[in-house]
């Protein structure tokens, strides 16, 4: 496919600039101005795509219109649907979840004795995980410390996170690489042993680990390996969880399971339950692409909501500054951030460099929105959306020759499908509904305010605030999947079996009908819904 000739016009421009821009620093900015620039330009704050909550615990809470609307969902599920006096499956800990932070709490709630079960909605692995591309952080160089991560932490969330919930974060991270690693994990070395680390927007140190450009990939294999080495902990997969069981005083106590191969609702009696389901990028907020897998849909944000656990951060979504915006069959699929790590820079129509590649993510996504709104200096796509170029091949000048087929293979096989040679030319990009800030609330061992359930890994809330830094998603999904696995251990071992019931779900369905919400979506949808007619054209700019 390649470029359009209008495209390859501005390329020239990029180009005419590159030696230029080669020495240059450009300028962070100001607290003010990315104050301003967040607040007229980042989707969080469009005020009329988002609302109150009418229901549940968090009833009068903001939050996303698309995310609102499954929250306040009808159960699927009623009583004459299933028989709870057949259960199909009795376990201590129901890991609900095969992504990365299912796979790391299924293994920790294993080793502590528990007997396990991890079903999960597609196959195992199918999850957020597997698409992350850039690195995880941990702060385990001499120039660096758990405190400056720290620090880098709650200024990216701009000091709105749980500083509990970073403490432990940043603390638990250079054992997670270790345990990583001793598990077979393969992260990129130097040729004297030490692991490799960059930056990322937002640290102030290289403390980046990398596996090339498919980090997630290489992670979940490692875990999701060592799951299957282990037959005591049983995997389900194709089985979504549709509703949470309680002892009908509160108590978490299972969970009913839909099979997508029989169509059965299957019962499951668990002394905890551990809720890692991942992400809703696939609610496609405000018409946005998403670099999500196809099962993100908040199945664990609807289920814990029902049960009356707490909700956080709710009205904050994290848009990737750079998604793909061209060639249209990849709009909106992850362009890694380790790009611009790597020294890339953003330029526009006209070859200006127009923000510092490295902002927290918030503030660069709001960058670039600007530019291809109020300023007008995007580069319009054929199919009716615009990006700006992220300049790659500044990264050879920078580094030498080879270094983009060595440190970004994922990303030359993305764009050479299409004849993009990112080596030589830029990539068009614009920013991409990447990760769900908020999320459940939970406390340093994933534990919620509702007896028997815990929460780990993007479903929960808190520990980025209200911006997440690169790498800091999959330090969270093996930090607090194996805090969540470790408590949920020892909470079943000193609990019987409960009883289950849905009599959550009645109260539920009497809390819509009070509040007049008969009929609506029914919830967890636990597949996209693509046919929606209300949806922006993918990459069209939103101010
Ligand atoms: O840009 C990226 O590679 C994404 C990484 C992350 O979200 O942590």
């Amino acid at each position: 496919m390649s470029y359009t000739a209008a495209m390859r016009e501005s390329i020239a421009k990029v180009e005419a600039t590159r030696e230029a821009r080669l020495p240059e620093t450009y300028p962070s900015l100001e607290h003010d101005e990315a104050q301003e620039v967040l607040r007229r330009f980042h989707p969080d704050y469009i005020e009329e795509r988002m609302r109150e909550l009418r229901i549940g615990r968090n009833k009068g809470s903001r939050a996303p219109v698309e995310l609102a609307e499954v929250l306040e969902g009808a159960p699927a599920l009623t009583r004459d649907l299933v028989d709870l006096e057949r259960v199909d499956l009795e376990t201590d800990v129901l890991v609900v979840g095969g992504g990365g932070a299912g796979a790391s709490a299924a293994l920790l709630a294993q080793e502590n004795g528990a007997q396990v079960a991890l079903v999960t909605k597609l196959r195992f692995g199918d999850a957020n995980t597997m698409m992350a591309q850039g690195g995880i952080q941990a702060a385990d160089k001499p120039s660096d410390s758990p405190a400056i991560h720290y620090l880098d932490v709650m200024g990216g969330g701009h000091f709105t996170n749980v500083p509990e919930l970073v403490e432990v974060l940043v603390m638990d991270a250079t054992y997670v690489i270790r345990w990583l690693e001793e598990l077979g994990c393969m992260f990129n070395k130097r040729p004297d042993g030490v692991m490799e680390t960059i930056h990322g927007g937002g640290t102030s140190r290289k403390r980046m680990h990398y596996a090339r450009d498919y980090s997630g990939a290489e992670i979940m294999r490692t875990l999701r390996d060592e799951v299957r080495c282990r037959p005591e902990i049983q995997v389900l997969q194709f089985s979504p969880v549709v509703e949470l069981l309680t002892d009908g005083e509160g108590r978490v106590t299972g969970a009913v399971l839909r099979s997508f191969e029989s169509n059965e609702y299957l019962v499951v009696r668990a002394k905890a339950v551990i809720l890692a389901t991942g992400g809703s990028g696939q609610l496609q907020y405000q018409g946005f692409p998403c670099t999500n897998h196809y099962g993100a849909t908040a199945d664990g944000l609807v289920l814990g909501y029902r049960v009356g656990a707490e909700l956080s951060f709710l009205d904050t979504m994290q848009y990737h500054p750079t998604g793909a915006a061209y060639p249209e069959q990849i709009v909106g699929q992850l362009v890694t951030e380790k790009v611009r790590g790597l020294g890339a820079q953003l330029c526009n129509v006209d070859g200006v460099q127009f923000t510092y590649p490295l902002e927290p993510r918030d503030i660069e996504a709001a960058a670039v929105i600007r530019e291809c709104t109020e300023r007008g200096k995007g580069i319009p796509t054929p199919a009716g959306g615009v990006g700006v170029w992220l300049d790659s091949p500044l990264i050879e000048l920078k580094h030498g020759e080879g270094t983009i087929a060595r440190e970004l293979p994922a990303m030359v096989r993305q764009f050479a499908r299409f004849g993009i040679d990112i080596t030589r030319e830029p990539m068009l990009i614009y920013p991409t509904l990447h990760f769900q800030n908020g999320g459940l609330s939970i406390g340093v061992n994933g534990e919620t305010a509702v007896q028997g359930l815990y929460v780990a890994g993007e479903v929960a809330g808190g520990v980025h605030g209200r911006n997440r830094l690169m790498g800091n998603s999959l330090l969270e999904i093996t930090v607090f999947g194996r805090r969540a696995g470790r408590a949920a251990a020892a909470y079943a071992a000193g609990v019987e079996l409960g009883a289950i019931s849905l009599e959550h779900v009645e109260a539920w369905t009497a809390e819509r009908a009070e509040a007049g919400l008969d009929g609506g979506l029914v919830a967890p949808i636990l597949l996209p819904d693509y046919t929606r007619h209300d949806r922006l054209p993918l990459a069209t700019p939103v101010v």
